[in-house]
């Protein structure tokens, strides 16, 4: 076998030039988070998910003879993965089956509680297996037009392009995922040439669509799940921040990657790619995460179960299963400091079309500083500062705590330098994640941003409007989006490869 995937690499590579191919083991690309049962546990189990109300009922696959693997529903995957990773749970969770059955004859929560009590403890038991990331869906995303199924997969690198041919001026449809309040489309449409169009903009929460449309129109703009679309309107350019909470590295915490069901959402934008003809395809991607997404191992259940981490990241599966679906792939961390006075290192992955010249054309491009370059240029002189100040209390505990004593310029930034990164949390857990600017006049002498203040060090202009949402959402809102004039730059030199 080995001798066969050998001979199919170097034909692949021959086939492929100019492109780098390497090969990715299977198990590091994930699938969705199911229970595999023998087939002595086949029914009881089908039966316990269903109490539990984890199973969405139509995904029901064979697996190893009569064994089964059911498909855990987003919400039951959360609650299991929590479950067998929270050991003081373990402990409590020890009861008895029957005595778990006892409860469950307390209504229908109870009942929901100990069935999950009871799936936890089979699967601690060994008797049932976690796989969270089984491959049922792989017909979906095979496609496999230049990949053995099942036994690995070829990615094709992006090469450094040559000089690009100057542009010729194209209208670009693009669509955009996980949308937020639309940093992509404004990095896009700073690139562009001619305005954009949209075909479509998902976006589920509500308070960030108020400020897309307030800046954008609502046109193409849809609260639909990505998971509920069932294809992507024709469009040349597909770009997406997928959410990053799973990839992001917390202190004391353990990335849960492909394991959270939020880690898995990147899958449902290979879905959608693999749903239409590799001719219909958009002929490039843009995507963008937390730097973490390199060091995320996708999830393994051995944690739990005994059993071997997979191998590769879950950057490295993110790109081989965009290299399944006809691109070539590259992927580069930027920090948005190049252009803005804000610390903030991403993971932007960019894919061309595999059977486009363009594939051989595109160059990373250089980040340029145009605007503020210190986060005294972003501060303005709120006539509402005092409602700004820090609290006292909020204060006190801040610069009382070891983290301060260890990193006193992490909540208490130089104004002559850049920020650190801004983050969705920045007014809702301030302990950990604020950062302040001197207040003088009071006490004590610090105020957080105001919101316009953290648009400006993420690279908005000021005519973004912002109050379309309430304060707090705006705060999360812009930590969540992207850089645009990062975007701007990768766009620019996306669209110089298209040609
Ligand atoms: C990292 S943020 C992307 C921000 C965006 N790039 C911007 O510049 O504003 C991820 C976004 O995905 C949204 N989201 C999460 N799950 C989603 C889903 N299932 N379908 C659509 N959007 C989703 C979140 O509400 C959040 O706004």
């Amino acid at each position: 076998m080995r001798l066969v995937l050998q001979l199919l690499l170097s034909l692949q590579a021959a086939s492929l030039a100019p492109y780098r191919v390497t090969f990715v083991k299977p198990e590091s690309v994930a699938g969705v988070p199911c229970i595999l049962a023998p087939p002595s546990l086949a029914k009881s189990s089908l039966a316990l998910l269903r109490r539990a109300g984890w199973h969405p009922p139509r995904h029901l696959r064979r697996v190893d003879g009569d064994g089964r693997a059911y498909q855990l529903s987003d919400a039951g995957a959360l609650a299991l993965a929590a479950m067998l990773d929270d050991d003081a749970g373990a402990a409590a969770d020890g009861g008895s089956a029957p005595e778990q059955r006892a409860a469950a004859d307390g209504g229908s929560a109870t009942e929901q509680r100990a069935a999950a009590k009871e799936l936890a403890a089979l699967v601690r038991a060994g008797r049932l297996r976690w796989a969270p990331l089984h491959q049922i869906h792989a017909p979906l995303v095979e496609d496999a037009r230049h990949e053995p199924p099942h036994e690995g997969h070829f990615v094709r690198h992006l090469p450094e392009g040559e000089a690009p041919a100057p542009r010729t001026p194209r209208v670009v449809t693009f669509a955009e995922l996980f949308a937020g309040i639309g940093g992509f489309r404004a990095g896009l449409e700073a690139a562009a040439g001619a305005p954009p169009v949209p075909a479509v903009a998902c976006e589920i929460l509500e308070s960030a669509r108020r400020i897309y449309a307030a800046n954008f129109g609502a046109e193409s703009l849809t609260g639909t799940p990505v998971q509920r679309l069932d294809r992507l309107p024709a469009c040349d350019l597909l770009m997406a921040g997928f959410p990053c909470q799973s990839y992001t590295e917390q202190a004391g915490k353990r990335r849960r990657g492909f394991r959270d069901p939020r880690g898995q959402l990147f899958w449902h934008v290979v879905r959608l790619l693999a749903a239409s003809e590799l001719a219909d395809r958009p002929e490039a991607l843009l995507l963008e995460n937390v730097r973490g997404l390199r060091e995320a191992r996708g999830l393994w259940p051995g944690e739990a179960s005994g059993g071997e981490p997979p191998a590769g990241s879950a950057l490295e599966a993110c790109l081989a299963a965009l290299s399944r679906c006809g691109y070539a792939v590259a992927s580069r961390v930027y920090d948005s400091a190049g252009a803005l006075p804000q610390a903030r290192e991403r993971v932007y992955i960019v894919a061309i079309r595999a059977d486009l010249a363009a594939a051989g054309r595109f160059r990373w491009p250089a980040l340029e500083r145009r605007g503020p370059r210190s986060i005294r240029d972003v501060l303005e002189d709120p006539a509402d500062a005092e409602r700004h100040r820090v609290p006292r209390a909020l204060y006190r505990s801040v610069v009382d705590s070891a983290y301060h004593a260890a990193r006193p310029r992490a909540r208490f930034p130089d104004v002559d330098g850049p920020a650190n990164t801004v983050r969705a949390t920045y007014r809702r857990s301030p302990k950990l994640f604020s950062q302040f600017v001197p207040l003088a006049g009071g006490d004590p002498p610090w105020r957080f941003l105001t919101p316009r203040e953290v648009a400006r060090l993420q690279g908005f202009p000021d005519d973004f409007v912002l109050d379309a949402a309430d304060e707090a959402d705006q705060y999360a809102a812009i930590g969540n989006a992207v850089s645009p004039p990062v975007v701007e730059a990768l766009c620019g030199a996306l669209l110089d490869a298209l040609g």
